[in-house]
């Protein structure tokens, strides 16, 4: 069973890190430094607000970053949906058995000091992330 999949954050994908958070901040939400995850090439900020979800912001560094995929495909949207774990290996195994499949082996990710993530994509549920804490 998977009720331990605690939720973590909505994953936004952004032209830029500001020009979206405006809005946030405008109904008061906390944005975090910025970040650069130059494995990913990409800018990564959190927005924080009590009682709300969290929401992670994701920019293109450069035209080589991945995100730019899901931009051109879908403009600013929202894509994946984080979920924390404690063992993000025996996570994996177990939503490979349910469909899911892995988009990369798990790496560290600077955004969230150094937390291992990866990615899962299922036909019916789309792309989640895991975060291993
Ligand atoms: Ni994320």
């Amino acid at each position: 069973m998977l009720e331990y999949l605690k939720f973590h954050h909505i994953g936004y994908a952004v032209k830029n890190i500001e020009s979206t958070a405006r809005f946030y901040i405008d109904l008061g939400w906390d944005m975090s430094e910025i970040y650069l995850d130059s494995v990913q090439k990409t800018y990564i900020a959190f927005l924080t607000r009590e009682d709300f979800p969290m929401i992670e912001l994701v920019a293109p560094v450069d035209e080589y970053s991945p995100i730019n995929e899901t931009l051109k495909k879908m403009g600013v949207t929202t894509y994946h949906i984080c979920y924390e774990v404690s063992n993000i290996n025996d996570s994996i195994l177990e939503l490979r058995s349910k469909r899911f499949m892995p988009v990369f082996m798990p790496v560290e990710a600077v955004a969230m000091g150094g937390k291992k993530i990866c990615y899962m994509m299922h036909p019916q549920v789309g792309l989640i992330e895991l975060v291993e804490v």
